[in-house]
């Protein structure tokens, strides 16, 4: 069994220049947002306009940098070509909404219902699954847009980011469907229409080709290699080591390129000549057995081994420093 890092994050940034969109995930609380953040400033520092950006509905970017960067692209004092984002899900959701009831009374007129459309839109709209989906539109668009060199996302928590990826194979499978049924549909309609006249503009199928095409783009760049790395952050712990398995196995299923993983909070070795205390002791032994686990699990996956800090990660000094750690 390996028991050392056999490519760190430097050299495995290093071998992959193109790399563009780079993912953080792992149980809440193991340091994703910070990680993210110290890749982001890292990547930055190597001349390359960055984009850190957040799909979490908590605001911990703006916290972590103490600096407001909800809801519009703000770049980072003193950090040339770093960049920070936090996707305001409110608009998304208010746009979506909006979308949703437009094709829905669209829809109704087409099939002469007269029925408020306002019921309908509810039920699409009040569900949790429905700002995950507006927040995966909203990073798509970031993504798409491509106006940055590399783009760092400090994903939700890890359910969230499985579902959110999940959703684009699912999507595309639900709208080879609909639209089998749509083009059915038309030309049922077609033909028993006593005026031979052509169909007008259907806004549900335009809806759902380009829903297909962005996608199926989606897809593509997410299961990219050259492009794409999601990297996973657990500390030397029980539970977060669960979580960070499951996922790779998913991730694996799914064709998602993983980078590798991060371990973080590792306390510092003893200092000699001082006795620790029994506390101490007692989790240096616990993380040494952890640790065993991890490097038995993810082997040559592991990238970082990240110490426990004096305090908590918070500004850009803190951050710059995490950066060296990360990227020694
Ligand atoms: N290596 C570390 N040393 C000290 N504090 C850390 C370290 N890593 C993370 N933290 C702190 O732990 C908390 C959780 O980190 P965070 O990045 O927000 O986790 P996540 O995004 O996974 O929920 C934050 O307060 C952060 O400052
Ligand atoms: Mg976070």
């Amino acid at each position: 069994m390996i028991t050392r890092i056999t490519q760190n994050m430097r050299q495995f940034l290093g071998e992959r220049p193109e790399l563009k969109f780079l993912f953080f995930g792992g149980k809440g609380g193991v340091g994703k947002t910070v990680m993210a953040g110290a890749t982001a400033l890292w990547l930055a520092r190597q001349g390359r306009r960055t984009l850190l950006a957040s799909t979490n509905p908590v605001h911990s970017l703006s916290g972590l940098l103490n600096l407001n960067v909800f809801g519009k692209i703000t770049p980072l004092p003193g950090a040339d070509h770093a960049f920070a984002y936090e996707i305001d899900t409110r608009d998304t959701i208010e746009k979506s909404k909006r979308e949703i009831r437009d094709k829905i009374n669209w829809f109704l007129r087409f099939a002469d219902l007269h029925i408020k459309a306002e019921e309908f839109v509810d039920a699409a709209t009040l569900n949790p699954a429905f700002e995950e989906s507006a927040m995966f539109e909203n990073m798509l668009d970031l993504m798409f847009a491509g106006e940055f060199d590399v783009y760092v996302f400090d994903t939700a928590p890890t359910a969230n980011a499985r579902r959110l990826l999940g959703m684009s194979k699912v999507y595309s499978l639900w709208v080879d469907k609909m639209m089998k049924s749509r083009e059915e549909a038309t030309s049922l309609r077609q033909l028993l229409s006593f005026s031979k006249k052509k169909e007008e503009a259907d806004p549900l199928m335009d809806y759902l080709v380009n829903f297909r095409e962005r996608m199926g783009h989606a897809r593509e760049l997410l299961t990219d290699p050259a492009h794409t790395a999601f990297f996973f952050v657990t500390l030397p712990e029980a539970l977060p080591i669960a979580v960070i398995t499951r996922f790779l196995k998913w991730f694996l299923d799914f064709g998602i390129p993983v980078g590798g993983i991060v371990v973080n909070g590792l306390l510092p070795p003893p200092v000699p000549g001082h006795a620790p205390s029994e506390f101490i002791e007692n989790r240096r032994a616990m993380q040494a057995e952890h640790l065993q686990t991890i490097w038995r699990i993810f082997n040559d996956q592991v990238r970082a081994l990240v110490p426990l800090f004096e305090r908590e990660i918070q500004g850009l000094p803190a951050l710059n420093r995490l950066a060296e750690t990360l990227f020694e």
